[in-house]
């Protein structure tokens, strides 16, 4: 039974605080989604909260920039962190409560335990950050079992995360469905992310030619063009536009993230590549629509 009782937003900070809240609106008959995020929060955080409004009848979001998910030279200690004005972001998107629990209740004294996933952490991303997606595979798992929602909402920005949390949550029986919401671009196409925040305006008007890039890429596969040959053109346009370095363009399946052999067409193609300060992530669908 769906209630249109707007209550206003609450910051929840402990996991029995969280349960009790989850327990009450489950025992009315509410469904319940959660958003997890790290916070410095933007316009894409805000539609998957939306989303997550539409499918559910409370909406938990979550907040904790999670050290175990960072590599010991990545941006940790720098990560945009602004409780603040995130909270009045949530409170506007209609969120009902945010869970931002301490680093020390996450993880006490004696923690041990970690989800560690084999052969989709073995490529893209996961090669060049060593531990990155068993550190989000555990979280995440913890978040799930905390908040026990009906649905949970991840991004396809992050589209090999949203992969390695579908199949930690069908490896481990939790009960709950894995929604990908489609990425959220800027105007000029540039996927929109917290590390965007990195760019100076030189790199900022840069960077959507990261996108370019692999639609262009998807593009030409779709019309029948050599992977390799269209991933190669693309790194070479990416770099061309001022980028740093490529990490990563890749054609892969989506579900298997196994890499497109010659003639098939039916994907995504994936990049990673250094602007400035930024490490920046997008990916496109192989279709007719790019
Ligand atoms: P964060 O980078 O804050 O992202 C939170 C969620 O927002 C993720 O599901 C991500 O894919 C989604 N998201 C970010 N930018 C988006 C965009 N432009 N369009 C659509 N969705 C977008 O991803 C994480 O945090 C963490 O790894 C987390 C899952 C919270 C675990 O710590």
């Amino acid at each position: 039974m769906a209630s249109s009782v707007q209550d206003s937003l609450v910051t929840v900070r402990d996991v029995e605080g969280l349960r009790q809240r989850v327990r009450s609106w489950k025992k009315s008959g509410l469904s319940v989604a959660l958003v997890p995020t790290m916070g410095a929060l933007h316009h894409g955080h805000v539609v998957l909260m939306e989303q997550a409004h539409a499918m559910a009848d409370r909406v938990i979001a979550t907040i904790f920039v999670n050290p175990s998910q960072f590599g010991p030279h990545e941006d940790f200690s720098a990560y945009p962190r602004q409780e603040a004005r995130d909270f009045e972001i949530l409170d506007k998107a209609g969120v009902h409560v945010l869970f931002a629990p301490t680093a020390e209740s996450m993880y006490p004294p004696g923690f041990t335990t970690s989800v560690k996933l084999a052969g989709l952490t073995d490529v893209l991303c996961g090669p060049l950050r060593p531990g990155h997606f068993n550190g989000v595979a555990t979280v995440v798992t913890k978040l799930l079992l905390q908040a026990q929602p009906d649905i949970a909402l991840f991004g396809e920005k992050d589209f090999q995360q949203l992969v390695v949390i579908q199949r930690v949550a069908a490896d481990l029986n939790i009960p709950v469905d894995i929604i990908g919401v489609a990425t959220v671009r800027e105007h000029d196409g540039l996927a929109m992310s917290s590390r965007n925040a990195y760019l100076t305006p030189d790199e900022r008007a840069q960077a959507p030619a990261l996108y370019c890039a692999i639609r262009t890429a998807a593009g030409k596969i779709h019309q029948g063009e050599d992977p390799k040959g269209a991933t190669e053109e693309a790194k070479a346009s990416i770099l061309a536009a001022g980028f740093r370095s490529i990490d990563y363009v890749d054609t892969r399946q989506a579900k298997t993230l196994a890499l497109l052999k010659r003639g098939e067409s039916l994907g995504r193609v994936f990049a990673a590549a250094h602007l400035g300060r930024a490490r920046l992530i997008d990916n496109v669908e192989i279709s007719e629509n790019v």
